[in-house]
Formats: structure tokens, C-alpha cells, sequence
């Protein structure tokens, strides 16, 4: 079960003790728990999937919505979740990793060539699977294909993308498990293609320009890099987000009507990512709790994800049922 509460937003971005106190309950939402029957396909550090229920709870406060974005899909969570319960008439999928949306393209559009790559490599591993994993990598870092991404990212340590300052992949073979089955793979492959097909928009590039048509009848649900997780030598996503950046775009999105919903800074234990956004945006902060991180959970700590969503005013008011 999740628990939502609602913070209030810190007056500028220093995130000041008194603007992170907790301001009350608006409630507490009893949410589906996703896995038995949305699909699964691209294992992503930083993937939304446990969270997606309580995003689509604002989606779904938002009634008619036309065209849902997500901009920095990655692993396109909410997308998926939202497709499968039907909460936007169409869906456009954008992130600035081009092999990532195109991956979602080839899903929609022939989900049977990633079947059989992922089938492929998947039988071809020999013990330790470690030289298909570095065959494809050679062959993803020249020429970017798709499939061989999905292999990477299914195959890799902790399942976590990094990239080097020379824009190569150069994550490390995970020896000790084998990656999904291909037989489970190709279903989930199968299912996400039906969920898309159809109804969706691939567009790889800036997020900003992904939602440069967004207007009043859109929602957009926006997960940008935590800055400090895309930036140094050994980043997890191969680009970052300067935060001043983000403000500037949210204040462009407020304009023109666009309802959002942000993931933004969050918490595991007493270790505070990111800095609150300025009170002007307009944006309801509120808290998610998702329950122990998978990193703490590796580590044997009972530490809890608490993650913050900012909401659009209209989008909360409409949750509230005001
Ligand atoms: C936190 S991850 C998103 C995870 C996603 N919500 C999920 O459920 O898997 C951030 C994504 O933003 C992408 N990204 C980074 N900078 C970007 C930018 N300026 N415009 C668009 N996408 C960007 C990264 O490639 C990465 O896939």
C-alpha cells in the first residue's frame, strides 16, 4: 500500500527544514499492485513500475485526457500502466537515449525481431554469458541497435545503464543470473506491442521538444535525471538535467496550460536527493511512500523510498474531488 501525503513546497530551492515538514495527510490510496498483468519489458535502474499506481491516480483525477507524455520514458512505466487501464486517449513516448525510444518503436511496430534478437543472444550466452554480452555491447556502442540495448539492460550489473564520457556503454556483465527467460521476455515484449500499437508517438530527443505540441488537454508525466545521478565520471543515465533547466521548462509547460506531474527529488532513510522546486511553478508537493528500496534491500536495511511527486493545482484539487 502506498501512503500520499501532501508537503508543502519549499519557499525557493534551498528546501529549508520548515518547508519539508509534513503538513498532513490528504489520504491514503489503496493501489493494484502492478506486476501480475502490466507488462515488463525494459529492466531499468530507476524505473517507475512500483510507483506508476499512484502517478495514474492523478492521471486518473485528470478525467479526459488526450495525449499523455513521457518524456524521459526510459522503462516507460506509467505509459504502460496508463495504456493498460486506459487513461489517455494516445501516448507519446520521448527520452534523449534515441536506442531507448527506438526500442519502444520496434515493440509497437515488430515486436517479433526483438523476440528473436533477445532469443538469440539469449541461447548463444555459453556459461557466464559473458561473450555475447560484450559481442553485443562492441556491436550497441557502433551501432546503437535497439534490441542489442534490451540485451545490455537485461544482462548488465544491477540491471543499471552507464555510459562513459565517450558516450559508450560500458556497464559490466551481470555473471551471476542469466536475464529473463526469453519465453517470459517475448510475452511481455507481445503485450507492451498491444498496449502501444497504434495509439503511441516515438520521439527521441530533449524533453522539451517532445512536448513541444503538449497544450491544456495533455498531461505530462515527467521523471527527469536526479542531477548528481547523470553527472561525473561514470553516469547512470548518459545525460543529466541541469535543474535550473527543468524550472525554466516547467514555467514554459505552466504557461501554456499543460498539467503535470513530476517526479523529482526523493529520500531513502534520512538521505535527501535534490532541492525542493520554488513555490511559484504552481506544483503541489506530495509524498510517495513506495516502501524499501530495492537498494536497501540488497544492502539488508529497512530503509523506505519516499519519493516526491509535484502535481499541477488541478490535477490535486481534481484528486481531491474539489
Ligand atoms: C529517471 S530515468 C526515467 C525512468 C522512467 N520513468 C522509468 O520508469 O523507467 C530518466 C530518463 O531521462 C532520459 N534523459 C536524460 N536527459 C534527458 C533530456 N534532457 N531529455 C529527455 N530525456 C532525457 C534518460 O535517458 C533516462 O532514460
Amino acid at each position: 500500500m502506498f501512503q500520499v501525503r501532501r508537503r508543502p513546497v519549499a519557499e525557493g530551492a534551498k528546501g529549508k527544514a520548515a518547508g519539508l515538514a509534513f503538513q498532513g495527510r490528504v489520504g491514503h490510496h489503496r493501489f493494484v499492485p502492478p506486476r501480475a498483468t502490466i507488462p515488463h519489458v525494459l529492466p531499468y535502474q530507476g524505473s517507475k513500475r512500483l510507483l506508476a499506481p499512484a502517478i495514474a491516480h492523478y492521471l486518473r483525477a485528470a478525467g479526459r485526457v488526450e495525449r499523455l507524455y513521457e518524456p524521459f520514458c526510459g522503462s516507460a512505466a506509467v505509459t504502460l500502466h496508463a495504456a493498460h487501464h486506459g487513461l489517455a486517449q494516445r501516448y507519446v513516448l520521448g527520452d534523449s537515449l534515441s536506442a531507448v525510444v527506438g526500442l519502444w518503436r520496434l515493440v509497437a511496430e515488430s515486436p517479433d525481431t526483438v523476440v528473436e534478437h533477445y532469443a538469440g543472444l539469449h541461447a548463444d550466452q555459453g556459461p557466464g554469458g559473458v561473450g555475447q554480452f560484450e559481442v553485443a555491447r562492441e556491436r550497441f556502442n557502433r551501432d546503437r541497435d535497439p534490441r542489442d540495448f534490451l540485451w545490455l539492460c537485461a544482462r548488465c550489473v544491477k540491471n543499471a545503464v552507464r555510459f562513459g564520457a565517450n558516450g559508450h556503454f560500458n556497464q559490466s556483465a551481470d555473471r551471476r543470473r542469466s536475464g529473463t527467460q526469453p519465453r517470459r521476455m517475448a510475452d511481455q515484449i507481445r503485450a507492451a506491442g498491444r498496449l502501444l500499437r497504434g495509439r503511441t508517438e516515438f520521439r527521441a530527443g530533449s524533453w522539451l521538444d517532445t512536448l513541444a505540441d503538449a497544450g491544456p488537454r495533455d498531461v505530462a508525466y515527467l521523471d527527469p535525471p536526479y542531477f548528481g545521478t547523470s553527472t561525473g565520471g561514470d553516469p547512470r543515465y548518459h545525460q543529466g538535467l541541469d535543474p535550473a533547466q527543468l524550472v525554466e521548462g516547467l514555467r514554459a509547460l505552466g504557461r501554456r496550460g499543460v498539467r503535470v506531474v513530476l517526479s523529482y527529488d526523493g529520500r531513502t532513510g534520512d538521505r535527501v536527493y535534490g532541492d525542493a522546486l520554488p513555490a511559484e511553478l504552481g506544483l503541489v508537493r506530495l509524498e510517495v511512500d513506495a516502501g524499501r528500496s530495492a537498494q536497501a534491500t540488497l544492502l539488508g536495511r529497512s530503509d523506505r523510498t519516499v519519493e516526491s511527486l509535484y502535481v499541477s493545482q488541478a490535477l490535486h484539487a481534481a484528486a481531491r474531488g474539489g
